[in-house]
């Protein structure tokens, strides 16, 4: 059986993930601070093991005890792994002469640093293994077209696809061994509402006309990004350290 590891599986993108793929018959493994009740349900509706391992993935001091509980989830007879790197959060959005040092911390703990350090302890330890290996990380279209007020998730999702680029490159000629940087479009999901309430009433009442009246700006469902982000994945088209882009 083939198993997918998703970090943020709780809710939004990686929720939609794991639904997904346990429908497309994987194994998954989900990290997030809190569970989900309806993916335990979901597993067993579909009979697909699905294993929740709650962890702060800020606490990166933890992420080498993280690896050794992942390996010691993975069964021998795993057939391929997909590990995709998807928690994230965009606050603190705000101008730049108003950001504080512990905020950018936090944000660059979770979006950048804890990727990167969970990423080299994982690859430490299962290089040793011959399973074939797809790493994919959940990056943002901020990084080619930057934002008013996001400067700081742009710059610690930058930091994420140049870090994926060079993942390819070392492992450049190794079959087994496949990286993939995703852009999804703006999805409905918590941290997009979340963004949504710390702007002011008249940006959220032009950005609801523009969603549902104008039909200016797109808004997917997760569950719809989701199902391409799988079909990429298996597909394995695109050339290792590929950023994909949905226009
Ligand atoms: N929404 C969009 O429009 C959009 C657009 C482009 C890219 N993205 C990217 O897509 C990814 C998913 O976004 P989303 O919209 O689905 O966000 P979301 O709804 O806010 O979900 C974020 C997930 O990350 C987990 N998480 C947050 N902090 C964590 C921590 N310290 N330790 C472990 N897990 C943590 C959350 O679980 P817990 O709270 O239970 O820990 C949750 O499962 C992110 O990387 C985001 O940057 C989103």
């Amino acid at each position: 059986m083939k198993y997918v590891l998703i970090t943020g599986v709780s809710k939004g993108l990686g929720k939609a993930l794991a639904k997904a793929f346990l429908y497309a018959s994987y194994g998954v493994i989900g990290i997030s601070r809190t569970g989900d009740q309806e993916l335990e349900e979901e597993a067993k509706k579909n009979g697909k093991p699905f294993t929740f391992l709650s962890w702060d993935l800020t606490k990166i001091e933890s992420l080498e005890d993280l690896v050794s509980q992942i390996l010691s989830l993975l069964p021998k007879e795993c057939e391929e792994l997909v590990f995709i790197h998807n928690a994230g959060e965009m606050q603190p959005v705000t101008e730049i002469k108003n950001l504080t040092a512990p905020d950018i911390h936090h944000n660059f703990l979770l979006n950048t640093i804890s990727p990167l350090a969970l990423t080299s302890a994982f690859l430490r330890r299962f290089s040793t293994t011959s399973i074939p290996l797809q790493m994919v990380f959940i990056s943002s279209r901020s990084v080619v077209a930057p934002r008013k007020l996001w400067a700081v998730y742009g710059a610690a999702k930058a930091s994420i696809d140049h870090f994926a680029q060079s993942l390819a490159l070392e492992y450049r000629g190794k079959k087994s061994f496949h990286v993939l940087v995703i852009h999804p479009p703006a999805m409905d999901t918590e941290m997009r509402k979340r963004y949504l309430k710390k702007r002011s009433w008249f940006f959220w009442f032009l950005d609801w006309i523009s969603v549902h009246i104008l039909r200016q700006k797109k808004v997917y469902h997760p569950d719809l990004v989701a199902w391409k982000i799988l079909y990429l994945i298996e597909k394995k088209s695109l050339p290792s350290g590929s950023v994909w882009r949905w226009e």
